[in-house]
């Protein structure tokens, strides 16, 4: 009897321990490499994207690691940014036309629907 009851509590701690397995992976995702690539090509021109290239963007814009330290709703910011000042100017999906009374940058920063959801991948692994 003695022996079941501890091997109950032994299946109970390793299904305890488990389940408090840290979510953070140490190697970046594969979705989260490839939102690195998109913000290296589309975001790096102002933000600086990667902590290991800190002179890369301009002083003026903040970087993507102070966006994820300092903002607690970092992840639905990141998840609407294109929507958000001043990106409404600067961004666009590649189905939306331009806008008529617009000057693109150049190179433009077009973007597909689920670039979405790697960029807010790459940004979750800059959490501290
Ligand atoms: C032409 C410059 C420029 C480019 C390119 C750019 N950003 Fe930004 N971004 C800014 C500036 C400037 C701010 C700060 C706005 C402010 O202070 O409210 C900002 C703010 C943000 C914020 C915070 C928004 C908020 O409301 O707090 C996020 C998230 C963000 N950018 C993500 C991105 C991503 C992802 C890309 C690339 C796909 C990108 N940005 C490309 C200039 C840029």
């Amino acid at each position: 009897m003695r022996l079941i009851t501890s091997s109950i509590t032994a299946i109970f701690i390793s299904m305890f321990v488990f389940v408090q397995k840290p979510v953070k992976a140490q190697e970046p995702s594969e979705l989260a490499q490839k939102g690195k690539i998109i913000a290296d090509q589309n975001c790096s021109r102002c933000h600086v994207v990667d902590p290991a290239k800190k002179f890369s963007g301009i002083s003026s814009t903040p970087s993507f690691q102070i966006l994820v330290t300092a903002l607690d709703d970092w992840e639905k910011r990141f998840s609407s940014f294109p929507s958000r000042l001043p990106h409404q100017s600067i961004v666009r999906f590649e189905d939306e036309e331009p806008e008529p009374n617009t000057t693109e940058l150049r190179p433009p920063v077009i973007l597909k629907h689920e670039d979405i959801d790697a960029l807010v991948a790459y940004a979750r692994t800059l959490l501290k």
